[in-house]
This record gives structure tokens, sequence and C-alpha cells, in this order.
């Protein structure tokens, strides 16, 4: 099955601007229609659309208020034949026949499971994004599901925050790519298509920035970070076409987004043209009454509609407050009618009107084939090969009899990650399951897991995974977190492995056998002591379905890893926030601080210099961002810009040429990074601009060029004004934000 259109000018030169679609254009004869349904409708049936409900299980009670045209959209309902009744009430029973818009949260797929979206962005690559959501929309849609609450584009500079694991990591760039992706694999080439699902880039905004890593927590965003570092990625998914909006939890600077005008009217509608839906986040609205911003629901209410939302969910203060408010003047009708045609404008563009009903004859795609292909492909391109001392892996013939310890390798239900609402660990292939299934005929295997679950605390059974790596030439340890530790609401202070993971790992460590560890997790975990126990170590953000093969195959090295890190690893939790981008201080570390045991006794208060470091952690993380290792090595050399000095409407070509110096088949991920040496405001040290994938056969070398407008090296300066300044800029292509060769040019006017 093809899965993938193919973008050839996203293929040519790898910018967002060049793979977008933009909004749908505006259709006359749509809006037409749009316009004489809202004539027929009454203030209530238009309030009815601005409702949505999760469902109650129920169809009666559910048929009841649907008849009578006060929901819009029933969120939480998966079950077709269930699906198909609810939309012939809406359709065939209630005044006006609107259909439903029936929503649910497919994140990371719906029955196949792809790796949690931190990982997919490991893999730097937007098809395995678009290919993991098309195939969760043709398997979701299958089901009578036309809106995900996806993708999430937060950008996460804290990994306490269990949220990190939703999005695709810290950097602004990368995020950008890889959820326009994602908007155009759930929505196909046209909403209408019954395969299409709208999508919903969320939260909007800054809510990765919540203050200590503490879900729904407040954050402080001024506004040129907001606009450089945070929208960029909502900015880009407008311009895919994407359909829907949801706001964030969270207040920045004393403002819930909810009830935030600026961001909604101003930003999102007047300067990129949205005309979809704004929904608000679970109970979002009346969650405005906790902050402190409403008094009331029907305070809530007045705020969220006049902010800019069009469409509650669940906590029902539209419908029982908005009709007073219009009646004291205070929300004009106006505003309800413009919320309720951009609600109808998104159903007729997803086709309902005409299509309202499913196929419930059609044979099941859930789990297809090619499906499950896919989401190996993705979990295969997102692992990150953090260490690999001696060429421990891939695993050589003189490997065997193998000892497979750890929580991990046998525990389907948490590789699948968070948002799992509808994946099955029945379906789940885990790697000890894939290991001897696979790779049984070439070693043998010793299962001892030594602990039952990742928080297990009870060290009995460690000995006996550590009699296991005695007998065994290598030690395989599946360690990390279980689902839950990651993803909403849960957020930990404390980023070591929990449980006895650290115990288990000295142990098998001790035996002296080669320890490969094996990390399945929602976040970066804080394992440098693991890391220095391990002669090699396989990092996978929560894998999915089809991690246990792809974990097999790369082990084994039938693939050679090639994923990079979408977000900087810390040392110790004290170092965040820790991001690459970060901008300059007046008094830079220079790496050659002392640190806290080399600090001689009663050493003198400026004896160690003043620069801006830790003395018990230093500067620089555990892995950088960007960071990922092969089995082979890959050599750049050559790198020629197409001209020093540059004026503002120039593209910039970067060349180079890159070899596979090693004698595995890989694929690089190969990153442009530029600093703007000098500006109106002082900018980040460090900015991805470009990235490809290139794949090399053993000795192959290639020529590459990136293309990169000077345009794109713009961002809002002291006067708020998105500008290219002219100056001097540094510029890197390198396999990671942390080494390569500077070069330099110059911008003019
Ligand atoms: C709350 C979450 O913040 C949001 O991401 C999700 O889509 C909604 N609940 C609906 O389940």
């Amino acid at each position: 099955m093809k899965l993938l259109r193919v973008w050839p000018a996203c293929l040519l030169l790898l910018t967002v601007v060049s793979c977008s679609k933009g909004p749908e254009p505006k259709d006359k004869a749509l809006e037409a229609k749009v316009e004489k349904l809202l004539s027929q409708m009454t203030l209530e049936e238009k309030i009815g659309q601005m409702n949505q409900i999760s469902s109650f299980g129920n169809i009666e009670d559910m048929s009841v208020i649907i008849k009578k045209g006060e929901i819009g959209s029933i969120l939480n309902e998966v079950d077709p034949l269930r699906v198909n009744a609810l939309q012939r009430v809406a359709v065939e029973e209630s005044r006006l026949g609107i259909p439903l818009l029936i929503a649910r949260d497919v994140i990371h797929g719906f029955k196949t499971i792809f790796p949690i979206p931190l990982g997919q962005a490991a893999s730097f690559n937007p098809e395995v994004a678009e290919e993991g959501a098309r195939v969760a929309a043709i398997e979701a849609s299958s089901v009578g599901v036309r809106w995900t609450f996806a993708p999430m584009i937060d950008i996460a500079r804290d990994p306490r925050w269990g949220r990190i694991a939703e999005g695709c990591g810290e950097d602004t760039y990368l995020t950008s790519v890889m959820g326009a992706a994602m908007v155009r694999g759930f929505q196909g080439d046209s909403l209408s298509d019954p395969t299409s699902i709208a999508a919903c880039p969320k939260h909007f905004v800054g809510y990765g920035a919540a203050e200590g890593g503490r879900d729904y927590n407040s954050t402080f965003i001024p506004e040129r970070l907001m606009r450089n570092v945070y929208l960029p990625p909502f900015e880009a998914a407008a311009r895919a076409g994407a359909a829907t909006y949801m706001t964030s939890f969270n207040d920045n600077d004393g403002i819930p987004s909810t009830g935030n005008a600026f961001i909604l009217k101003e930003v999102l509608r007047k300067e990129w043209g949205f005309d979809g839906i704004v929904v608000t986040d679970w109970a979002s609205a009346t969650e405005m009454i906790s902050h402190g911003f409403a008094a009331d629901p029907k305070e809530a209410a007045l705020r969220s509609v006049n902010a800019g939302v069009d469409m509650e969910m669940v906590s029902y203060s539209f419908v029982r407050n908005l009709p007073e408010l219009i009646k004291e003047g205070k929300v004009k009708q106006s505003t309800i009618d413009d919320a309720v045609r951009n609600i109808l404008r998104i159903k007729f563009r997803l086709g309902l009107f005409d299509n309202p009903y499913l196929d419930e004859k059609k044979p099941s795609v859930l789990y297809a084939e090619s499906h499950l292909a896919a989401a190996k492909k993705a979990a295969v391109e997102s692992a990150i090969l953090l260490k690999n001392d001696n060429h421990t892996l891939p695993l050589t013939s003189k490997v065997k009899t193998v000892a497979i310890v750890g929580p991990l390798a046998d525990a389907p239900y948490e590789q699948m990650g968070t948002w799992v609402f509808d994946g099955e660990k029945a379906h789940t292939q885990t790697p000890l399951h894939a290991i001897r299934e696979m790779y049984g005929d070439r070693v043998q295997v010793i299962y001892e897991p030594g602990l039952a679950y990742s928080r297990d605390k009870n060290t009995t059974n460690i000995i006996k995974a550590a009699a296991a790596a005695a007998r065994a030439d290598v030690v395989l340890a599946f360690v990390g977190e279980e689902s839950i530790l990651s993803g909403e609401a849960h957020c930990l202070a404390d980023l070591n492995l929990v449980g006895a993971q650290s115990e288990l790992i000295a142990a098998v460590a001790k035996t002296g056998k080669p320890v490969v560890t094996v990390v399945m997790a929602g976040r970066p975990l804080t394992i440098g002591k693991e890391v220095d126990l391990s002669a090699a170590v396989l990092y996978n953000f929560h894998p999915g379905t089809m991690g246990g093969p792809a974990i097999a195959d790369l082990l084994f090295g039938a693939a050679v890893p090639s994923g990079k890190t979408p977000v900087t690893f810390p040392k110790m939790v004290g170092q965040i926030p820790m991001y690459y981008a970060h901008n300059n201080t007046g008094r830079p570390a220079a790496r050659t601080e002392t640190l806290i045991d080399d600090i001689p006794v009663e050493a003198g208060q400026t004896s160690l210099g003043n620069t801006s470091f830790y003395l018990d952690a230093g500067f620089d993380p555990l892995f950088p961002f960007g960071y990922g290792l092969s089995y082979t090595t890959f050599e750049y050399s050559n790198i020629q810009l197409s001209s020093a000095t540059l004026n503002k409407n120039d593209v910039l070509a970067v060349t180079f040429d890159l070899q596979n110096t090693g004698t595995y088949p890989a694929t690089e991920i190969v990153q442009l990074y530029i600093q703007d040496k000098v500006g109106s405001v002082t900018r980040p040290v460090k900015e991805l601009k470009r990235f490809t994938r290139v794949a090399l056969e053993p000795g192959e070398k290639k020529a590459v060029t990136l293309e990169l407008p000077v345009s794109e090296l713009a961002f809002y300066n002291i006067d708020m004004i998105k500008t290219v300044e002219p100056g001097d800029f540094g510029l890197w292509v390198a396999g990671d934000s942390q080494t390569g060769e500077e070069l330099v040019f110059k911008v003019i006017d």
C-alpha cells in the first residue's frame, strides 16, 4: 500500500516553507453553504455546535441532546456501530441534520502504535512522521474518528516535564518540520477523503515551558521568545493546512491561553489567516476559575469566547451561559456566528455533510501488514546509539549466548509509551520475543529479568540476573521507564533510573561481561553512571508496537542505528533547563574550569575565575542535541559556501562531501547550524536550520548540497519586527550540535 505522497519541493530544498500546502483556499461554494446553514440556525443550535462532550456511554441519553442540536462534537467514541448510530441521530433526527465531529487522541498511532513523537523526532525524518500520522489516520478513520488532537508541537526544554514524550523535543526547526509532516499525514491529500482526519496542533501555546517542569504550571515567556522559539512550529502547522488548534492549560505571564485574545486572534487568525476551529483543552475554559482569571463558569465562557475560542471541550460553560451573556450584550451575536462558521467550515471540508456514515462492511485495516512494517521502520530510525565501545554492537557470530535482563525486555504495555488509549499489548512485539523469534537460531538466550517492573525496588532476583550474565557472552539489559512515568501530569523531579535498575546494571556489569544497555523511556534520563558501566547504550524513546523487532535487528546488525538526540541529555537534573540553542552569557564557560573535586582547600574566592558553569556538573551535557553514533563512521570534507557575502534575497548553497569510512551501509543525519554573531538582541550560540538523511554504502562518498534562503535567518529583533539583520554569521555542517569546523559568511543590506 502506498502511504505517502511525494513532495518533491520538500526533498529538494528541505524547508518548512517549501513543504507547506497552506490553509485550504476559501471555497466560495463551501462558504455559501456555511452561510446558508448559519442563517437557518437558532441561537441554541449555534451554541450547541460549540459544545464538545466526552462520550458518556449511553446512546439513548446522548441521543436526546443530539436531537436538540446541543452537541457539535463527541470525544472518545471509537466503536464504529455506535458512531454510525449517533451520527444517524444527528443527521436524520436533529432539525438541521448537522453531522457530529467525532474526536479522539490519536497521537502516535491508533492501534498500530508508532514510537512516541519524541522518538519519531530522533529519526530527523519527516517521512517517518508523515507516514506514522497517515497510518494513524487510516486506522482511526476506519472506526469513525475524524479529528485527532495532534500533533503536539510544544517546544520542551525540561525533561522533568512528562509531556516532553509527546512532542518533538527542544528544537524549533526540527519540531516545525516534523509537526508539519504530521499534519500532512493526518489530513492526507484532502480533508474530504474518508481516511483523512483533522489535525489539531497543540497546545497553543507555550505549555512546554511549565516552570520547574511540573505539568500545568505557569509559564513566563516574553513575546520575543514566544515568537522566535515557541510559535514557529504552530505557524508551520498552519501553513501545512492544520484544520484545528487547541488552547493550552498554562497561563503565560498571567494570561491563560484559553482566554488569550492576543495569541488566538492577533497571531493565529490575523497573522496566519487561520479559518478553522479553536477548541479548548479538557475543561481549560472553566479551569480559568482555578487560575483566578474568571470568577465562575459564566465569566470563564465570556473570557474564552471573546478571546477567540470556538468550541469548549467537556466543561459545558458555553451551553449553560452563552444565551444569557448574549442577552446581556457581553458576547456579541457576531462572535458566536464567527465561531460557528469556523466549525461548520471544517465539517464541510471533512465531507461530513455528504458522507456522514462509515461503511461498516469494509474489511479491517487495523494492524495491517504495511502499518506494522512502517511502525518497525520508524522504530529502527528512532533508535539512538549513544555509546559503542570496542564495536560491541552489532553482535557478531562470536556471541553465542546472550543474557537478557531488565524489566523492559518483555513489557509489551510499557514499550507502547504514553497515549495508547487504543493500542493493545497483545499485538505488541517485545525485544525478548523478537530476539528469540528472529535470532534464536544464532544465539542462546538466557532470560532473567531481575526486576518485575521499572519501579521495582525488590533486589532479591538481581542475583539471578547476575548469574545469567556470568554464563553469557554479552548482557542485554533492558531498562528505562514504564509508560505511566511520562505523559500528561507525569512529571519527575529525579531523572535517574527508577527502582533498583541502577543496582541491576551494576550487578551485571560486575561480572565483567560486556553490558549492552537498551533504554526505553519517555524522556532523556540522567544515566551517566550506567553509561560508564556499559560497553554500549542504545536509547529508544518508547518505540511502540514493533519496538521488539526493530531493536532486535539493530542489535544483531540487520539494521544500523541512525537516530540522533532530539533533546539534550543532562548529566544531572540541576542543569535543567539545558538546550543547545541558548544565548551566550557575558562570561561563557571556557571548559577549562576547575570542578568541585579539584578545588584546593581554602581556595581564594576569585581563584577559580568567573565563568558560567556548575562546580559539580561543569558546563556540558551528558549528550548534546543532535548526537548519535552509527556502526560505521562518516567523514565530512570540502565544505564550501556558494558565497561568503550574500544579500537578503539570496539563497546560500552549502556543499560538502560525505563519506562512509566504515564497513556498514548506513545513514548519517547531516545537520546545518548557524550563529548570528551580533544582533540588535542577543542570539542563540547555534540554531539548526537544515538537516537531511544521507544513505551511504561502505566507502561511498557523496556530494551533498543544502540550500538555505537568507530570509530564513530572520528573527524578531529589538523592535519586535521579523527581519534578517545584516552582519556576520557562523555556519557548521556536522553530525551533531557540538562538532564541526566553523565557516563564516556575511549578510549585507
Ligand atoms: C488533555 C490533554 O492536555 C490534551 O492533550 C488532550 O488532547 C485532551 N486532554 C483530550 O483528551
